[in-house]
């Protein structure tokens, strides 16, 4: 198993992940969805790569870095990692979001996908511990978050919100 990050090289198999991931699953959002790889290839792909050095962007985005899980020839799931906090982050989205392909979800990708994007994580963000939020009806990710030593710092009445340690991330 293999995160890589966002590349021109895998643009096929990125842009099928991409138009078929929901426009909202579980509060995870993908403004691609339905995408035509035309589309994806001269506008949305470079437009994603340059979100890790974003350029002429409002002062409020927050770099932000795509990475595909790979298990041998097969893109399972993406990881989004945010660079920093923000107040909207803080208290919103958080620093990690996730998705695992339909027909691959409950074989432990998600668990182990989270645990590789720490890693990164840890080597990137300057807050001591990594902010994510889940829908309280989301038991799987839940479940994703607590095996990678999240714990519960908070509530609203639809989400957790957890966070995990970067030394746990080791
Ligand atoms: C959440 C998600 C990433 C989990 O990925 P996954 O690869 O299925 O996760 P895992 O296989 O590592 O499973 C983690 C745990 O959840 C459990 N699980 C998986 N699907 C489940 C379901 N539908 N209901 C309840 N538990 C579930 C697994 O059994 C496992 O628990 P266990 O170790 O006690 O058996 C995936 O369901 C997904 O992409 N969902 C849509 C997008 C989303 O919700 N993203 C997260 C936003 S916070």
């Amino acid at each position: 198993m293999e995160l890589r990050k966002i590349n021109t090289k895998d643009a096929y198999a990125q842009w099928e992940y991409t138009t078929a991931l929901p426009a909202d699953e579980n509060g995870l959002t993908n403004q691609y969805h339905g995408v035509t790889f035309d589309e994806y290839l001269t506008r949305i792909l470079p437009e994603m790569i340059s979100y890790e050095h974003p350029v002429d962007m409002p002062d409020w985005f927050v770099p932000e870095t795509y990475f595909y899980l790979w298990d041998g020839e097969c893109l399972v799931g993406e990881f989004r990692i945010r660079h920093y906090l923000t107040d909207t982050l803080r208290n919103g989205a958080g620093h990690i979001g996730y998705s695992i392909r339909k027909d691959m979800r409950g074989r432990g990708y998600g668990t182990a996908g989270l645990k590789m994007t720490l890693e990164i994580a840890r080597n990137i963000i300057p807050e001591e511990e990594v902010y994510l939020r889940v829908n309280k009806d989301n038991t799987a990710s839940q479940k994703v978050m607590l095996k990678n030593g999240a714990w519960t710092a908070g509530e609203d009445e639809d989400h957790y919100f957890m966070r995990i340690p970067k030394q746990a991330a080791d």
